[in-house]
């Protein structure tokens, strides 16, 4: 407690000190023109600031060194960061893929093998590895739980069950999860994570190397909805904590609707147990294990941040279609019907995050996107179905970025610059249309380039993203002066094995009549928006490319490679030309449009 107590103060002087800096400092910040990347002066310099979270305009970004940053992660397997030698060789790939972070796990197990004894070597190992290959880390902490279960914790803790507790099940069987009602464990957990911070404070504040930290792994309590230890049990009995009660009367107007809901049930009531606040059922377990983890993991974050004060955020095993109940998926853990448990019960974790293997990648993300939660894909996957997302989720949701899971195993392969890659609109693509290597490499490609543009749009919110399946396969999106109307591309005489299943793009809007396009498998057209002549026509569409922040065009594309349709009175009937951009299967690719009007 008195470490604790005393990392408080120590966190709150940093603080203060931060904020003395961010004055005297000065700042390059980042300004956009005509889609050029263009370097201005501010004056409030924070380029030697720890990396930490702003509000730009209309987002929450990650600013490292005083600038925002774009993170084109990758998750590395669970096991992979316990052997250096063995990462030795992932670095180069991971580097030459166009990832700028990497996420590794780092484990109470091998931090802390004997108590109060640490070894950061490896810590100190992926350091000098990635600062070798310029790539930025954020760290995961796997201290008392990793999805669910203790298996990461320190071997020394996983054996003393009496000082450790592990949760009980109704029954009263334990589960090999460490409970969260210990406040032993909770300290010796505080202590190692804020070893851990020290040690990289003492490597790392002037580089910067490590940009963010997650807590924990995944969780909440598996194979029951509640813990039933006799301290959890004890808890429970007891009436639900005044700053519960009080963040809920304050919020009740903007409390999330699932919460609001079970509240309402009960007739909002401002004091008493658990099961007469919100009810007697699996929820209310659910909400009570949210309350405890968030109150365990706030307190270690905070300790850690009284070291070195990183962005720390957690990451969810998210409900599945065939789970029934809390219990089946972790219970406790911040799916997003429990946000506003996890933001007063956590206030040192800044971001809740969403591992997204489901399909529904959008409407997942809405969720998490709710009472300005900042969004970050720590987990998701990689192929045509990741590109996708990552667009989604960098354009339409402000993300911070992006993580395919398992990120060594993606297929490298050469970015095929535009030029190569547009087929007419009545024939097949050529030979030059296969390209090698998983489609997130080729992503993270076109997406390193435009990074800065990307992140300034994001704050002003000139930038949307599409994601598109033959389920969804239309996304119209309104920016500026027009509504662009995306489909995936369906008008080349795809066989049922060449059809596309996915398509996306993301769009920048440039000027008042011109946009910014990079896509794979879609096609859009443009209608205007009243006043003024009601049909959009092409002015021009170039390909091109991003080459050191400017805009290199490549063809000037026309005819064929323009013209959607030919029914042009269908069309007129819309507000459209026939006319439009399509994008192929090898990409994403760029092209920029310039529009005009015509009665
Ligand atoms: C989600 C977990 O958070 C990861 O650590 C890993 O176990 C993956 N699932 C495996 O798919």
């Amino acid at each position: 407690m008195n470490t604790l107590r005393t990392g408080f103060l120590k966190w709150g002087r940093l603080r203060q000190a931060m904020r003395g800096l961010y004055l005297v400092v000065l700042v390059l910040g980042l300004a956009k023109a005509n889609g050029q990347i263009v370097l201005t002066k501010a004056n409030n310099d924070t380029s030697n600031s720890l990396p930490h979270l702003e509000k730009r305009g209309a987002v929450t970004q990650l600013i490292v060194d005083g600038q925002p940053f774009l993170v084109l992660g990758g998750e590395v397997h669970n096991s992979t960061t316990s052997n250096l030698d063995y990462l030795r060789p992932i670095w180069s790939k991971l580097a030459a893929d166009r990832l700028n972070t990497v996420l590794v796990p780092v484990s109470w197990e091998l931090v802390e093998p004997t108590e109060g004894k640490f070894d950061f070597s490896l810590v100190d190992g992926m350091l000098a590895a990635a600062r070798e290959n310029k790539l930025h880390l954020v760290l995961l902490w796997m201290g008392s739980w990793k999805n669910s279960t203790s298996r990461y914790a320190a071997d020394w803790v996983k054996a003393d069950q009496d000082r450790f507790p592990r949760v009980q099940n109704a029954d009263g069987q334990s589960l090999e999860i460490l409970s969260a009602f210990t406040s032993a464990t909770r300290d010796a957990d505080a202590r190692a994570f804020a070893a851990l911070m020290k040690h990289v404070r003492e490597q790392d504040s002037t580089q910067h190397t490590v940009i963010m930290i997650q807590m924990q792994n995944e969780v909440g309590v598996l194979g029951a909805s509640r813990d039933h230890s006799p301290a959890a049990n004890a808890a429970f009995a007891r009436p639900v904590p005044m700053a519960l009660m009080d963040y809920l009367a304050q919020h009740k107007d903007v409390l999330l609707p699932e919460l609001r809901k079970l509240w309402d049930a009960t007739g909002n009531p401002t004091s008493g147990t658990w099961t007469q606040v919100f009810g007697d059922g699996p929820a209310t377990d659910q909400i009570f294990m949210a309350w405890n983890y968030a109150q365990y993991m706030g307190r270690i974050s905070f300790a850690g941040k009284a070291e070195y004060s990183l962005p720390t955020f957690v990451n969810t095993w998210i409900v599945q279609p065939e789970d029934k109940g809390p219990g089946d998926y972790p219970s406790g853990g911040p799916i997003a019907d429990v946000h506003d448990i996890w933001r007063v019960g956590a206030s040192a974790i800044d971001l809740l995050c969403p591992d997204v293997y489901l399909p529904n990648f959008p409407e997942i993300l809405d969720k998490y996107r709710r009472s300005g939660n900042p969004v970050f894909i720590p987990e998701s996957r990689a192929g045509a179905g990741g590109a996708a997302n990552a667009f989604y989720a960098i354009g339409q949701a402000g993300a911070i970025g992006y993580s395919p899971f398992g990120i060594e195993d993606v297929q490298s392969g050469p970015y095929i610059p535009t030029g190569s890659s547009f087929s007419s609109a009545s024939s097949r693509g050529s030979s030059t249309d296969i390209v090698s290597g998983d489609p997130i490499v080729r992503t993270y490609s076109l997406l390193s380039k435009i990074a800065p543009l990307i992140l300034a749009h994001q704050a002003d919110q000139s930038i949307a993203g599409v994601w598109l399946t033959t389920k969804q396969s239309t996304q119209s999106v309104s920016l500026g002066n027009y509504t662009l109307n995306f489909s995936i591309r369906t008008n080349r005489r795809a066989t049922s094995t060449d059809a596309p299943t996915v398509g996306y793009a993301l769009v920048l809007q440039l000027g008042p009549d011109e946009y910014l396009v990079a896509g794979t498998d879609v096609q859009v057209t443009f209608t205007p928006h009243p006043p003024g002549p009601a049909i959009a026509g092409l002015l021009s569409v170039e390909e091109g490319d991003y080459v050191d922040n400017k805009w290199v065009p490549g063809r000037r594309l026309n005819g064929d490679e323009v013209q959607l349709r030919y029914d042009l009175s269908a069309a007129a009937a819309e507000g459209q030309s026939g006319a439009g951009l399509r994008f192929n299967a090898n990409g994403p690719t760029f092209q920029k449009v310039k529009l005009y009007r015509y009665r």
